[in-house]
């Protein structure tokens, strides 16, 4: 049948959605699917209601309606279209990093300590409380966007200034100190796997929204880790994505602290960039999966 692409949209990752789904059109166009693309949820709505959708590749980007928290999940729901992807619950559920890292820690689950923000909350205690440096970030954003280091007192207010300028809550997290290493989930046909995982390597402090899709220097090894930490990770992963409610594919974002060790989760990216700079198309690719057929995969997925 007949596949909606659907990218772009209203969030602040709008460009980097555009550019993941140009990528995930041609790869399907190239695999004989017959796919267009749809740039955003109300033109999706139009081409549902004329009948010329029989399936939707979600490769929107963030929040707010924007096609990676649920609410487009929801309304795929209702009108009985199937989607790729994780559905209402997961979807929402990862969206907001605040409560990810709650279910999380009811399982024993690790991930940085935290203090939740509300606007106007006295971000100088809350450092206190959790000790520097600490990441300040939205708590529904991707892509980095709204993100922020602080090493001194003096970066804090700033820091909120920039995070409060998303939609809804923050959180100060506390800063690991070592790799930042992801790991993408994908449905192959007999339950989820990891994938190795990719060890990223940005030349300047840290991987944000530049070394993401701009720098061409940030390096990625992969996998990322060997022998058992590299088994480790993978199971941490998994478990991070199915305690999410996460469905379909994915990818998991992990903190591996330098002086012990230890794994820190931080979020699950329900719909993974695919840009030509992204991360899952390189580990698939380690496992023989290239671009096409990792898309033809994550089509498939949708179908069960
Ligand atoms: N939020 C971006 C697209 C990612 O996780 O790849
Ligand atoms: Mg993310």
């Amino acid at each position: 049948g007949r596949v909606a692409v659907l990218m772009g949209g209203t969030s602040s990752e709008r460009e980097v959605s555009l550019d993941s789904g140009r990528n995930v059109l041609e790869a399907l166009l190239a695999r004989g699917v017959e796919a267009f693309a749809v740039d955003g949820i109300p033109a999706l709505v139009d081409a549902i209601g004329a009948g010329r959708v029989d399936r939707v590749f979600n490769i929107l980007h963030g929040n707010k309606g924007g096609g990676e928290d649920g609410v487009l999940q929801g309304l795929l729901e209702a009108l009985r279209v199937p989607y790729t992807g994780s559905g209402v619950l997961g979807s929402a559920l990862a969206m907001d990093k605040i409560r990810t890292k709650q279910v999380w820690l009811s399982l024993g689950l690790p991930t940085p300590r935290y203090v939740r923000l509300a606007k106007g909350d006295d971000v100088h205690a809350a450092a206190r409380e959790l000790g520097l440096p600490v990441i300040i970030k939205p708590s529904c954003e991707g892509s980095s966007v709204g993100v922020s280091r602080v090493h001194d007192d003096a970066g804090l207010d700033e820091a909120v200034a920039l995070a409060a300028r998303y939609p809804g809550e923050m959180l100060m997290e506390q800063l690991v100190v070592g790799d930042e290493l992801t790991v993408g989930v994908l449905d192959l046909g007999d339950g989820y796997r990891a994938l190795p995982s990719i060890r990223i390597v940005p030349k300047g402090e840290w991987y944000d929204y530049n070394a993401k899709y701009v720098a061409e220097d940030t390096q990625y090894l992969c996998p990322g880790l060997d022998g058992s930490d590299e088994s480790e990770i993978g199971r941490i992963a998994l478990a991070a994505f199915i305690a999410a409610g996460c469905t379909g594919w994915g990818r998991v974002d992990v903190m591996r602290d330098r002086a012990s060790g230890q794994f820190h989760l931080l979020e699950v990216n329900t719909a993974p960039g695919m840009t030509s700079h992204s991360l899952v198309p390189k580990a698939a690719r380690e496992v023989g999966i290239g671009f096409e057929e990792l898309c033809w995969r994550v089509l498939e997925s949708s179908l069960a």
